[in-house]
């Protein structure tokens, strides 16, 4: 038995020898005395064809088998220097393994990815997106090999938290109760803020708190898991279940921040763009054609890097009409982040030191008083892609501005004790991971990256 990736990838090794293979019928048409078949093995994005003649003992049965049945071929894999495919299997045996319908829904080349989003559980079989989830997958395995090649110890972070990591109130509530069994009249009895065995729990935004404990006890660690947020942005980029990576350094400023972020990011689409060579040259030929330059500009540049108050000064000076008119204090949005990635830069850039006003109570305040060592990186096409920061050490300052943003310091007296015992500078990132992936790919909906997407109208699946 073999498989199709590897065909493709070791022609000469098959070439003029029998094959066996095993996948799923994509596309077939016969005349009355033989038939072609395309079929593909999910091992790679590219289909084979497959021969077979009127001698084939199940010849008739074969030939009206509908699109998707599966089935094993055995046969000479020949090569067809006149035809647009480099060879085909002429089949010497095809054994059905089961039987498809049809009104199977793939009958046609091609859908619009809105259609494909319907039918989720049929998704991974067309093209696009056997390659989509495969890069996904080569994408996760780079930046787990990325850190631990560094030493960095991955921290699994709760799902279920008391803590909202994020101070933002987007949280989906965790509950132990059967809302739908309590009769109407009791519902205000309960105290629905302890409803977790006794505490009031959601879902995580971030696991970004309990990583810093665990840095500030291994120096530098990372987290790899799902996050949510009960945001109501139905956008192409916000997803209400999504997966974040997040390192947390010790002993590091803002500007070590930067420089891990940079390396990673050039690290796993340098990665990514080696091991998947072939999908992401079939994103560059069939989804955006400037994706190859844009990552080799990514993995070959500099980053750049600016003041949130020079960035400021720079899109009012633009004359662009932008939609929302620019004012320091305003958190920036996607169009202008786009404008400064794609406009004035044309490569990844950091923006640093925004306005504590618009970022969470963690962000160490920096000497003016006025603006956080937070940093978020732009990049072309996607916008932001990481967003960090050097966390605030100073036991009083952070205490305070808790309080300042409504929260209560009882909630937070571990992650304020980890300031109280050997306290030291610390920084950390989270990079949402589906935007990594639209970014390396150059799909530009969420939706089409993730397996079983949960966005805002949407967790049918
Ligand atoms: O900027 P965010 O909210 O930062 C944090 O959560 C910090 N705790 C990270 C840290 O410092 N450890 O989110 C980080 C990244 C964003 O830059 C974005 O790429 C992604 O997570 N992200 C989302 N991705 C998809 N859907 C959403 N609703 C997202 N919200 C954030
Ligand atoms: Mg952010």
């Amino acid at each position: 038995k073999t498989t199709i990736r590897e065909i493709y990838k070791e022609t000469e090794k098959y070439l003029n020898n029998e094959v066996v293979l095993e996948g799923w019928i994509r596309t077939s048409r016969s005349s009355k005395t033989f038939g072609f078949l395309e079929l593909n093995d999910g091992t790679f994005f590219k289909n084979i064809q497959i021969v077979f003649e009127e001698s084939l003992e199940n010849f008739k049965e074969v030939e009206k088998l509908p699109l998707s049945s599966s089935i094993m071929v055995k046969g000479i894999l020949v090569p067809t220097p006149e035809a647009k495919q480099p060879f085909e299997i002429k089949a010497s045996e095809i054994e059905i393994e089961g039987y498809s319908t049809a009104d199977y829904p793939l009958q046609k080349k091609r859908h619009t990815f809105e259609y494909m989003r319907t039918i989720a559980h049929l998704r991974p079989r067309a093209n696009t997106f056997n390659a989509v989830f495969r890069v996904r997958s080569i994408l996760a395995y780079a930046i787990h090999k990325f850190f631990q090649e560094r030493g960095f110890v991955y921290v699994h972070t709760p799902i279920v938290t008391a803590s909202d990591a994020e101070g933002a109130g987007e949280m989906f509530r965790v509950s132990t109760l059967d809302f739908h069994n309590i009769p109407m009249n009791d519902k205000k009895e309960i105290d629905f803020t302890k409803d977790f065995f006794g505490k009031e729990t959601s879902l995580t935004v971030s696991g970004q708190l309990e990583g810093e404990a665990f840095a500030l006890a291994y120096k530098d660690i990372y987290t790899f898991g799902p996050t949510f947020r009960a945001e109501n942005s139905n956008t192409a980029r916000h997803a209400a279940e999504f997966w974040m990576i997040e390192p947390e350094i010790a002993f590091a400023d803002i500007n070590d921040d930067m420089q891990l972020a940079e390396d990673m990011m050039k690290y796993i689409i340098k990665y990514v763009m080696e091991n998947a060579k072939e999908e992401v040259e079939f994103f560059n030929s069939f989804v955006d054609k400037g994706l190859i330059e844009r990552l080799e500009n990514v993995v070959n540049s500099d980053f750049g890097r600016i003041t949130y108050t020079e960035a400021v000064e720079l899109l009012q000076k633009s004359g662009e009409e932008f939609q929302y008119p620019v004012e320091w204090g305003m958190d920036l949005q996607t169009e202008h982040e786009r404008y400064l990635s794609e406009k004035v830069f044309k490569k990844p850039v950091f923006v640093v030191d925004y306005p504590k006003e618009i970022k969470a109570f963690y962000m160490r305040l920096n000497d003016d008083g006025k603006t956080v060592a937070a940093m978020d990186l732009l990049v072309p096409g996607v916008g932001e892609i990481i967003g960090g920061s050097q966390r605030e050490e100073r036991l009083e300052l952070l205490e305070q501005k808790i309080i300042e943003n409504g929260m209560d310091p009882e909630d937070y007296w571990w992650y304020l004790e980890l300031r109280k015992f050997g306290g030291t500078k610390h920084a950390g990132y989270g990079l949402g991971f589906e935007r990594a992936v639209m970014y390396i790919t150059g799909m530009t909906n969420i939706r089409d990256v993730i397996p079983f997407p949960r966005t805002v109208k949407s967790a049918e699946f």
